[in-house]
């Protein structure tokens, strides 16, 4: 099991003092988790490559950049150029997933292929040595503050096992209502790094709930069997 990893959502931050969320809880995390959504791949819209931009000036965290959007291959290069570090699509909106694959390879990021809760592991086997991250929904992707679906815990677990018995180097990441009550639940499934959105950004102490999470997936990682 690789390392365990925090990654707050910056969907529930006050927008207008964006920079001042980002750095309160920057020094505890290991990535930033971006939602960009279309008003099209889900019903609702969030923002582009210049907030990922905004993010990146405001601190050194990496950038993860999760694609609701119904043309992912299209937007690669400037998300790159905003400062994305890695760039996860979801597969069932485009024929041809390997393409898109390729653009964001060519824009110099790394790649994940996202899971809807609707959606089986097809696309993450068939693509599987070609990923850097497999994004396992346990919301249905759209809004945060939304309710964890337990149902997709068995798909947590298979993930990780294709990922372990075939030696692929992606991290698995689940993202979707995590909170301090449920991530033991989703570690012990298999998951290496976590997203918590309203879990973090509560609209109290966003830096105490962040050093809450971290340090019980340092505890955790005593009882997974952590790589260090
Ligand atoms: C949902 C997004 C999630 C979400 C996480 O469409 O992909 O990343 O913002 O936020 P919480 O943790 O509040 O569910
Ligand atoms: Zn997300």
């Amino acid at each position: 099991m690789p390392r365990l990893q925090l990654a707050p959502s910056i969907l529930t931050v006050d927008f207008g003092r964006l920079t001042e969320e980002v750095q309160a809880v920057a020094p505890h995390v290991d990535w930033f988790h971006l939602d960009v959504m279309d008003g099209h791949y889900v019903p609702n819209l969030t923002f582009g490559p210049s907030t990922v931009e905004a993010v990146r000036r405001a601190c050194d965290v990496p950038l993860h950049v999760h694609l609701m959007i119904d043309n992912p291959g299209e937007f690669a290069a400037a998300l790159a150029a905003a400062g994305a570090k890695r760039i996860t699509f979801h597969p069932e909106v485009t024929s041809d997933p390997s393409s898109v694959i390729e653009s964001i390879v060519e824009a110099g990021c790394e790649v994940g292929i996202a899971v809807h809760p609707d959606v089986d592991l097809e696309f993450v086997g068939k693509y599987l040595f070609e990923l850097d991250v497999v994004l396992m929904m346990t919301v249905r992707p759209g809004f945060g503050g939304q309710k964890f679906m337990g149902e997709v815990v068995p798909k947590i677990e298979a993930a990780r096992r294709l990922v372990d018995s075939e030696g692929a180097r992606a991290d698995v990441e689940v993202d979707g209502g995590i909170k301090i009550d449920n991530v033991d639940l989703v570690v012990n499934a298999g998951a290496n790094i976590v997203v918590s959105g309203s879990g973090i950004y509560d609209g109290m102490d966003a830096p105490a709930a962040a050093l809450r999470l971290r340090s019980r997936l340092e505890e955790l990682a005593s009882t997974v069997g952590e790589a260090s």
